[in-house]
């Protein structure tokens, strides 16, 4: 049997997902789908990346222990892909015990190598996407500070020990490999990017950071922390065996690797086709065979990020469309390997177009027909004459078409041009029925072949599109598939095993129900229209970047002026202060604040400070706590510096 493995990037923690993760997954789900559907043993791989700088600082940000807070967010993205039946074998977290090991197993492959060296590295570092950047690549801010030219923040400045890989050693040898390998690149315009990239100089890469803790120990060197993406691209070696016993091991790993696609979005093709096959390379690894670059969905001609709050939000596309829906039109309406622009609009002309009344009113009228004339049973193919049998064998031809147009795109990642070949025939079948006028034929007892002759040939035209489209529309096309009478799972059944009018005749069709309902386009826009003037509960947890609220959001927070009256440790704690304090209250406070290891309890006191006034009490170390002390969180280890006023203000006072 032939194997395929392929994968998608690891998600990373730093944001909640919204559609530009999903899309990447509902595509290699749909592979696997085809793939699978086609007799491949098929190992899919998607996962999330957790570690690095960003994802520490958000957890500070969050209060809350790394491991925990991304546990949150890889949860958010499992409850976010669960409604829509990904069939991922495994989901790959970088925190696994297995992978950590494994990273640096090929960490001190590449090391024994001669691949890996110690030296300084000086430059610019964007902790967002966990890139280096040379003063030409950054952008410059109004204020003159260099900016990531992708996330518009600013640079860090990175100065510190640190281990190189030696990625100009590679430069002829990748070359080579895109030269002989066409496909290991894709799309074409792509590839001619990278290589231009490649011929250019090709600097030696920085691969450990001193400064970020939340990562892979260096091997023998664990004040070194592995670079993110040295760690992250490993995933795709480490999830399926390599050097572990995850999954059966060794066996698994050699039955899988190389893998035959890892899906990128054009934002990451660098390090997918420069840096992983030279890592691979040093480790005397073989390489993968395909990365295949797709474009961005873009919201308002921009890039869909948290960050520039344009994401479309995966609640409302739960909400008002069905899962199928959002699926077929993240295949059929951005060209694979191209940009494409998001609005809620075009998804519902799709779904009003293509699914309502192309395949949703094909299965209805076929079934219905059934139903009405045939007293529910799919009749044997009857003899018409010979016009007729003519435009049957047009059908059967559209359809075989179909089949062969589907796959030969499908199988070149063009799923918008294999799915307008399904719903060229889709507009064929209609069309023949449209033309044979069955309702007037059900009148005409003398004509009672030909109606069969037509509703077999619908019928059998229904249940191979049904069968061609299970990928692309997973649960419809199960649902048509029991309507037509059948058992069993539609995806199972491959489509090369089905021959014309072989099955289906004599059988009884199940229940009607409506497929693709039409959806009230002008209602549905309003509804979405004011909930995304809303702000929504989601945003505000949002662990980066700005989510607005409104003045009333902001009004239900009561902020005071505060006096400390006393200050202690509480025992057993290095962190927490025990105070009392004066909010001109008939009694003062208690409040507790993690601050002991950067406060002087003692040099608390009769410090004025600002108090949320209004936070549920909470128990901490057997203290409730009632109310919580402002701080801002410096620094890369989020030291607490209280907030204060300058001027005297009298206890009690409220902020505004
Ligand atoms: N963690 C890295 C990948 C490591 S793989 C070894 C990463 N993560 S990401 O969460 O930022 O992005 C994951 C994928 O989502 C990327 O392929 C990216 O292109 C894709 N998308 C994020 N926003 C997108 C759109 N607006 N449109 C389409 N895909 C987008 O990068």
């Amino acid at each position: 049997m032939n194997k395929f493995y392929l994968t998608t990037p690891i998600y990373y923690v730093n944001s909640y997902p919204h559609l530009g993760h999903l899309y990447t997954t509902l595509v290699a789900d749909t592979i696997a789908r085809y793939k699978r559907q086609r007799g491949f043993d098929v190992f899919f791989l998607t996962g999330t990346d957790e570690h690095g700088l960003n994802i520490e600082r958000a957890a500070n940000q969050a209060g809350l222990p790394v491991k925990e807070h991304v546990d949150r967010i890889v949860n958010s993205f499992k409850t976010a892909f669960a409604p829509y039946h990904i069939t991922n074998d495994h989901w790959v977290r970088t925190t696994d015990e297995y992978h950590r090991q494994s990273v640096a197993t090929f960490w001190q492959k590449a090391m024994d190598a001669g691949y890996i060296y110690k030296d300084h590295y000086e430059g610019w570092y964007c902790a967002n996407c966990n890139n280096f950047y040379t003063e030409s690549e950054a952008k410059a801010g109004a204020d003159g500070a260099l900016l990531c030219p992708s996330h518009d923040r600013p640079l860090d400045r990175v100065k510190e020990e640190s281990y190189f890989f030696r990625l100009s050693a590679f430069r002829d040898s990748l070359l080579d490999h895109y030269e002989k390998y066409p496909d290991f690149i894709r799309p074409e315009a792509r590839r001619n990017e990278v290589i231009s990239f490649v011929k250019g100089e090709l600097n030696d890469l920085s691969v450990s950071r001193v400064s970020v803790k939340w990562g892979i120990p260096v091997p023998n060197d664990p004040a070194h922390t592995i670079y993110v993406w040295f760690d992250a691209l490993a995933n795709y070696l480490t999830a399926i065996g390599f050097a572990n016993e995850h999954l059966g091991g060794e066996e698994h790993y050699r039955k899988f690797w190389p893998a035959d696609l890892h899906l990128v979005g054009k934002d990451i093709l660098r390090f997918h086709s420069v840096y992983w096959p030279a890592f691979l390379m040093a480790a005397g690894i073989e390489l993968p065979k395909t990365v295949f670059s797709h474009g961005m969905w873009l919201s308002g001609g921009r890039k869909m990020s948290k960050t520039l709050g344009n994401v479309v939000d995966l609640g409302i596309l739960q909400k008002y469309f069905q899962r199928d829906s959002v699926r077929y039109f993240c295949l059929r309406e951005m060209v694979f390997g191209q940009d494409g622009d998001f609005t809620y609009e075009s998804l519902l002309e799709r779904v009003n177009g293509d699914l309502a009344s192309g395949l949703g009113n094909l299965a209805s009228r076929t079934l219905t027909m059934v139903r009405n004339f045939r007293n529910g049973e799919i009749p044997e193919a009857g003899k018409a004459n010979a016009a007729l049998i003519d435009q049957a064998n047009v059908v059967r031809d559209a359809v075989r078409q179909a089949f062969v147009e589907f796959d030969r795109e499908f199988d070149q990642y063009n799923f918008s041009r294999g799915l307008e070949a399904a719903w060229a025939a889709i507009a064929r079948v209609d069309k023949f029925i449209s033309d044979a006028k069955p309702w007037d034929l059900a009148k005409k007892p003398d004509e009672s072949q030909a109606l069969d002759l037509v509703l077999r040939t619908s019928t059998e035209a229904l249940h191979h599109l049904t069968t061609l489209l299970a990928p692309a529309l997973p649960e419809s096309t199960q649902s048509i598939w029991e309507q037509l009478g059948e058992s069993g799972a539609v995806k199972d059944v491959n489509p090369a095993s089905l021959t014309w009018n072989d099955r289906g005749a004599g059988k009884k069709i199940g229940e009607i129900k409506p497929i693709f309902p039409r959806l009230d386009k002008k209602k549905i826009m309003d509804e979405i229209k004011q909930i995304e003037a809303t702000p929504q509960e989601t945003e505000a947890k949002s662990p980066v970047g700005i989510s607005y609220i409104n003045i009333d959001d902001f009004s239900k927070v009561e902020l005071r002026a505060a006096e400390i009256l006393t200050a202690e440790r509480v025992p057993k704690s290095d962190k927490l202060l025990r105070m009392t304090v004066d909010l001109a209250e008939p009694k003062p406070r208690q409040l507790l604040a993690g601050i002991a290891q950067y406060y002087d309890p003692e040099k608390l006191v009769g410090r004025k400070v600002i108090v949320v006034a209004n936070l549920e009490p909470r128990k901490l170390r057997g203290f409730e706590s009632q109310g919580m002390i402002l701080a801002a969180s410096v620094g890369d280890e989020g030291r607490p510096v209280l907030a204060g006023f300058v001027e005297d203000v009298p206890n009690g006072a409220k902020l505004k």
